[in-house]
């Protein structure tokens, strides 16, 4: 494990962007996993100038981002697709054709689940998964249980997550209860892990999940077992 720890959330964000951008310079057609939330909102938008600048092109990327709540769909200004169109795609010359999110909103969600993995193993799998952390230690909405899910699957997500993720909505009561995630193999079987994480809540969660024993009681922990993981942490 490469872990890095920087002084900013400025600094965490350029340094991910900049893997994020060697990867796309090395294999012009990789295959990038994408994460919401507000950790790689950094990130994203100096990619946005580099790209805008000319340094970086995304016009072969694909990408594959790892969840979405249920119950909404990419015209939802809550939903993870609108998300990642306001924050990343639309700023970036990746085609609309190209960008992948789970459906939250499929008839059938078993089946949009294991149409995604297939999607994934048709892709070729992974090149780099950017990765935020949960202050459970979830990844994607891996939310901590007995045992490691190893295939998209749809999540009850838990009373923390609800919590921590309220501040962008307007009340509690409207945080989707539920979301479909990406599961352990495809975020594994990726050939690189970026984990990005800041704040000073993430500090004792990310010491637990990177050095202390793997469990899936701590989702992340299994990153451990991976062996192309880099984490930049930020205490800021
Ligand atoms: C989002 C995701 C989640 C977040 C995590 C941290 O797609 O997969 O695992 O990365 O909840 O969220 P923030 O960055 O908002 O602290």
């Amino acid at each position: 494990m490469n872990f890095v720890k920087v002084k900013n959330y400025q600094q965490m964000s350029r340094q991910a962007a900049n893997i994020i951008s060697a990867q796309v310079i090395v294999k012009p057609n990789c295959v990038l996993g994408l994460a919401t939330g507000s950790t790689p909102v950094g990130a994203y938008k100096q990619l946005i100038e580099w790209c805008k600048k000319g340094d970086v092109d995304f016009s072969s990327v694909v990408s594959v981002n790892l969840d979405e709540y249920v119950g909404l769909d990419g015209s939802n200004d809550q939903s993870y697709r609108y998300f990642m169109n306001e924050n990343l795609f639309k700023g970036i010359n990746i085609l609309p054709e190209n960008t992948f999110v789970p459906s939250g909103i499929a008839q059938n969600i078993e089946e949009e689940c294991k149409n995604y993995d297939q999607h994934i193993k048709d892709l070729g799998g992974i090149d780099l998964q950017l990765l935020g952390i949960g202050v459970d230690g979830h990844i994607g909405f891996n939310e901590p249980a007995d045992c490691f899910e190893k295939n998209t699957h749809l999540v009850k997500l838990h009373e923390s997550t609800i919590e921590a993720n309220s501040r962008f909505f307007e009340n509690k009561e409207d945080v989707p209860k539920e979301a479909v995630t990406m599961g352990m193999m495809s975020i594994m079987q990726a050939k690189k892990i970026l984990l990005i994480a800041n704040g000073k809540n993430k500090e004792e969660i990310l010491n637990k999940a990177l050095f202390g024993p793997v469990t899936p009681q701590i989702p992340a922990s299994i990153l451990q077992l991976h062996n192309d993981l880099t984490v930049i942490y930020s205490e800021e």
